[in-house]
Protein backbone atom coordinates (compact mmCIF):
# COMPACT_ATOMS: atom_id res chain seq x y z
CA UNK A 1 0.00 0.00 0.00
CA UNK A 2 2.74 2.65 1.29
CA UNK A 3 6.00 2.05 -0.57
CA UNK A 4 8.86 3.69 0.91
CA UNK A 5 12.35 3.07 -1.23
CA UNK A 6 15.95 3.82 -0.37
CA UNK A 7 14.53 7.52 0.56
CA UNK A 8 17.17 10.27 2.06
CA UNK A 9 16.45 13.72 2.16
CA UNK A 10 18.61 16.56 3.13
CA UNK A 11 17.82 20.28 4.33
CA UNK A 12 20.72 22.51 3.76
CA UNK A 13 23.03 20.02 3.06
CA UNK A 14 22.35 18.30 6.33
CA UNK A 15 20.99 14.98 6.15
CA UNK A 16 17.95 14.26 7.59
CA UNK A 17 16.75 10.98 6.26
CA UNK A 18 18.97 8.50 5.20
CA UNK A 19 17.96 5.15 3.19
CA UNK A 20 14.61 4.58 4.69
CA UNK A 21 12.93 1.58 3.07
CA UNK A 22 9.65 0.48 4.15
CA UNK A 23 6.43 -0.94 3.25
CA UNK A 24 3.31 -0.60 4.77
CA UNK A 25 0.57 -2.82 4.09
CA UNK A 26 -3.36 -2.53 4.06
CA UNK A 27 -4.62 -2.76 7.78
CA UNK A 28 -1.51 -2.17 9.64
CA UNK A 29 -1.43 0.42 12.24
CA UNK A 30 2.09 1.69 12.86
CA UNK A 31 3.85 3.43 15.18
CA UNK A 32 6.91 5.62 14.78
CA UNK A 33 9.20 6.81 17.62
CA UNK A 34 12.22 8.58 17.93
CA UNK A 35 13.63 11.64 19.93
CA UNK A 36 12.49 15.51 18.73
CA UNK A 37 14.53 16.00 15.76
CA UNK A 38 14.91 12.37 14.85
CA UNK A 39 12.94 13.09 11.33
CA UNK A 40 9.49 11.35 11.97
CA UNK A 41 7.94 14.70 10.35
CA UNK A 42 10.30 15.03 8.00
CA UNK A 43 9.39 11.21 6.39
CA UNK A 44 5.25 12.30 6.53
CA UNK A 45 6.52 15.04 4.79
CA UNK A 46 8.32 13.08 1.78
CA UNK A 47 5.16 10.73 2.22
CA UNK A 48 2.48 12.86 1.13
CA UNK A 49 4.77 14.25 -1.24
CA UNK A 50 5.57 17.90 0.43
CA UNK A 51 8.78 17.37 0.22
CA UNK A 52 10.87 16.06 -2.85
CA UNK A 53 13.61 13.43 -1.55
CA UNK A 54 16.90 13.41 -2.87
CA UNK A 55 16.89 10.26 -3.52
CA UNK A 56 14.35 7.53 -3.67
CA UNK A 57 10.46 7.54 -3.34
CA UNK A 58 7.69 6.92 -2.05
CA UNK A 59 4.66 5.16 -3.77
CA UNK A 60 0.77 5.34 -2.32
CA UNK A 61 -1.35 2.06 -4.22
CA UNK A 62 1.37 2.52 -6.98
CA UNK A 63 1.16 5.98 -7.42
CA UNK A 64 4.22 8.61 -6.77
CA UNK A 65 3.58 10.62 -4.45
CA UNK A 66 5.83 13.35 -6.60
CA UNK A 67 4.03 12.95 -10.05
CA UNK A 68 0.63 11.35 -9.36
CA UNK A 69 -0.02 13.20 -6.06
CA UNK A 70 -3.26 13.52 -6.40
CA UNK A 71 -4.10 9.99 -6.90
CA UNK A 72 -1.66 9.08 -4.20
CA UNK A 73 -3.44 11.08 -1.77
CA UNK A 74 -7.23 10.54 -2.71
CA UNK A 75 -7.28 8.33 -0.07
CA UNK A 76 -5.58 9.50 2.98
CA UNK A 77 -6.67 11.85 5.83
CA UNK A 78 -3.88 13.85 7.76
CA UNK A 79 -3.75 15.64 10.78
CA UNK A 80 -0.01 17.52 10.81
CA UNK A 81 1.46 17.95 14.20
CA UNK A 82 1.58 21.87 13.89
CA UNK A 83 -2.04 23.12 12.06
CA UNK A 84 -1.71 25.75 9.60
CA UNK A 85 -3.02 29.05 10.22
CA UNK A 86 -6.01 29.09 8.22
CA UNK A 87 -7.84 32.07 7.91
CA UNK A 88 -11.15 30.55 7.14
CA UNK A 89 -13.83 31.06 9.57
CA UNK A 90 -14.98 27.30 11.26
CA UNK A 91 -18.27 26.97 8.82
CA UNK A 92 -16.01 28.14 6.04
CA UNK A 93 -13.62 25.40 6.94
CA UNK A 94 -16.22 23.15 7.04
CA UNK A 95 -17.78 23.01 4.02
CA UNK A 96 -14.25 23.49 2.33
CA UNK A 97 -13.12 20.31 3.96
CA UNK A 98 -16.49 18.33 3.38
CA UNK A 99 -16.30 19.05 -0.47
CA UNK A 100 -13.06 18.04 -0.67
CA UNK A 101 -12.98 15.53 1.52
CA UNK A 102 -16.49 14.24 0.56
CA UNK A 103 -18.10 14.07 3.85
CA UNK A 104 -20.72 15.78 5.62
CA UNK A 105 -20.60 18.97 7.66
CA UNK A 106 -22.95 17.27 10.18
CA UNK A 107 -19.97 14.55 11.24
CA UNK A 108 -17.51 16.83 11.38
CA UNK A 109 -19.60 18.84 13.52
CA UNK A 110 -20.76 15.32 16.02
CA UNK A 111 -16.87 14.29 16.01
CA UNK A 112 -16.41 18.20 17.57
CA UNK A 113 -18.74 17.78 20.23
CA UNK A 114 -17.25 14.27 21.13
CA UNK A 115 -14.24 15.98 21.41
CA UNK A 116 -16.43 18.21 24.02
CA UNK A 117 -16.12 21.31 21.52
CA UNK A 118 -18.96 22.74 20.54
CA UNK A 119 -18.13 23.97 16.69
CA UNK A 120 -21.54 25.90 16.34
CA UNK A 121 -20.81 28.31 19.06
CA UNK A 122 -17.25 28.68 17.41
CA UNK A 123 -18.75 29.03 13.97
CA UNK A 124 -17.93 32.59 12.60
CA UNK A 125 -14.56 32.46 14.23
CA UNK A 126 -11.13 31.95 11.90
CA UNK A 127 -9.57 28.70 12.74
CA UNK A 128 -5.89 30.34 13.41
CA UNK A 129 -7.67 32.23 16.16
CA UNK A 130 -8.76 28.80 18.49
CA UNK A 131 -6.62 27.35 21.09
CA UNK A 132 -3.33 25.53 19.96
CA UNK A 133 -5.58 22.04 21.13
CA UNK A 134 -8.94 23.37 19.68
CA UNK A 135 -7.40 23.26 16.53
CA UNK A 136 -6.03 19.73 17.05
CA UNK A 137 -9.84 18.96 18.07
CA UNK A 138 -11.00 20.11 14.95
CA UNK A 139 -8.80 19.01 12.28
CA UNK A 140 -8.88 15.30 14.17
CA UNK A 141 -13.08 15.40 14.03
CA UNK A 142 -12.61 16.53 10.32
CA UNK A 143 -10.34 13.44 9.69
CA UNK A 144 -12.26 11.45 10.90
CA UNK A 145 -15.58 12.09 9.36
CA UNK A 146 -13.91 11.85 6.06
CA UNK A 147 -14.00 7.85 5.08
CA UNK A 148 -9.84 7.44 4.25
CA UNK A 149 -8.33 4.09 3.69
CA UNK A 150 -5.30 5.58 5.03
CA UNK A 151 -5.01 7.65 8.24
CA UNK A 152 -2.17 9.33 9.18
CA UNK A 153 -1.09 11.40 12.64
CA UNK A 154 1.64 13.44 13.70
CA UNK A 155 1.97 13.53 17.33
CA UNK A 156 -2.32 13.81 17.46
CA UNK A 157 -2.58 14.11 21.22
CA UNK A 158 0.52 16.44 21.95
CA UNK A 159 -2.04 19.54 22.38
CA UNK A 160 -5.22 17.70 23.81
CA UNK A 161 -6.78 17.32 27.19
CA UNK A 162 -7.20 14.36 28.97
CA UNK A 163 -11.08 14.12 27.71
CA UNK A 164 -9.39 14.58 23.83
CA UNK A 165 -6.80 12.09 24.49
CA UNK A 166 -9.43 9.84 25.70
CA UNK A 167 -11.81 10.45 22.70
CA UNK A 168 -9.19 9.70 20.49
CA UNK A 169 -8.29 6.91 21.77
CA UNK A 170 -11.99 6.12 21.65
CA UNK A 171 -12.28 6.55 17.84
CA UNK A 172 -8.98 5.17 16.33
CA UNK A 173 -9.91 1.54 18.31
CA UNK A 174 -13.54 1.86 17.00
CA UNK A 175 -14.51 -1.45 14.36
CA UNK A 176 -14.94 0.80 11.44
CA UNK A 177 -11.11 1.52 12.23
CA UNK A 178 -10.10 -2.33 11.54
CA UNK A 179 -9.77 -2.38 7.95
CA UNK A 180 -7.99 0.80 7.44
CA UNK A 181 -4.17 1.64 7.33
CA UNK A 182 -2.89 4.22 10.37
CA UNK A 183 0.13 5.69 10.77
CA UNK A 184 0.93 7.57 14.01
CA UNK A 185 3.49 9.34 15.34
CA UNK A 186 3.23 9.91 19.00
CA UNK A 187 5.38 9.89 22.07
CA UNK A 188 2.57 8.16 23.97
CA UNK A 189 2.94 4.63 23.31
CA UNK A 190 0.98 3.58 26.35
CA UNK A 191 -2.13 5.06 24.56
CA UNK A 192 -1.74 3.37 21.40
CA UNK A 193 -0.44 0.30 22.70
CA UNK A 194 -4.14 -2.04 22.19
CA UNK A 195 -4.17 -1.01 18.57
CA UNK A 196 -0.61 -0.66 17.27
CA UNK A 197 0.37 -3.68 15.30
CA UNK A 198 3.87 -2.07 14.07
CA UNK A 199 6.45 -0.16 16.00
CA UNK A 200 9.16 1.68 13.51
CA UNK A 201 11.78 3.71 15.71
CA UNK A 202 13.89 6.56 13.56
CA UNK A 203 17.02 7.66 15.10
CA UNK A 204 19.08 10.40 13.45
CA UNK A 205 17.29 9.66 10.05
CA UNK A 206 17.65 6.29 10.40
CA UNK A 207 15.31 2.88 10.61
CA UNK A 208 17.00 1.46 14.04
CA UNK A 209 13.34 -0.77 14.86
CA UNK A 210 11.23 -2.05 13.11
CA UNK A 211 8.74 -4.89 15.16
CA UNK A 212 5.38 -6.32 14.45
CA UNK A 213 3.75 -6.22 18.08
N1 LIG B 1 11.85 22.57 6.21
C1 LIG B 1 12.98 22.33 6.88
N2 LIG B 1 14.11 23.04 6.65
C2 LIG B 1 15.25 22.78 7.30
N3 LIG B 1 15.40 21.82 8.23
C3 LIG B 1 14.31 21.07 8.52
C4 LIG B 1 13.06 21.28 7.87
N4 LIG B 1 12.17 20.37 8.34
C5 LIG B 1 12.83 19.65 9.26
N5 LIG B 1 14.12 20.06 9.36
C6 LIG B 1 15.15 19.49 10.26
O1 LIG B 1 15.09 18.09 10.16
C7 LIG B 1 15.34 17.49 11.43
C8 LIG B 1 14.21 16.53 11.74
O2 LIG B 1 13.02 17.28 11.98
P1 LIG B 1 11.61 16.56 12.12
O3 LIG B 1 11.44 15.63 11.00
O4 LIG B 1 10.61 17.63 12.31
O5 LIG B 1 11.83 15.75 13.49
P2 LIG B 1 10.80 14.95 14.40
O6 LIG B 1 11.30 13.55 14.46
O7 LIG B 1 10.86 15.58 15.76
O8 LIG B 1 9.44 15.06 13.79
C9 LIG B 1 15.51 18.63 12.42
O9 LIG B 1 16.89 18.85 12.60
C10 LIG B 1 14.86 19.79 11.71
O10 LIG B 1 15.44 21.02 12.09
MG1 LIG C 1 7.70 15.94 14.40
Amino acid sequence: MIDILNLDKSFSGQKILSGITLNIAEGEKVLFLGHNGAGKTTLIRCLLGEYRPNRGKVTVNGHPVIGERVAALRQIAFVPQLPPPIRFTLNELFEYAAKIGHCSIDKIKENSLYFGLDAEAHKHKAFYKLSGGMKQKILISIAFSRNADVMIFDEPTANLDAVGRDCFRKLIGAPEMRGKTIVFISHRLEELSSIVTRVVELDLGEVVRDERV
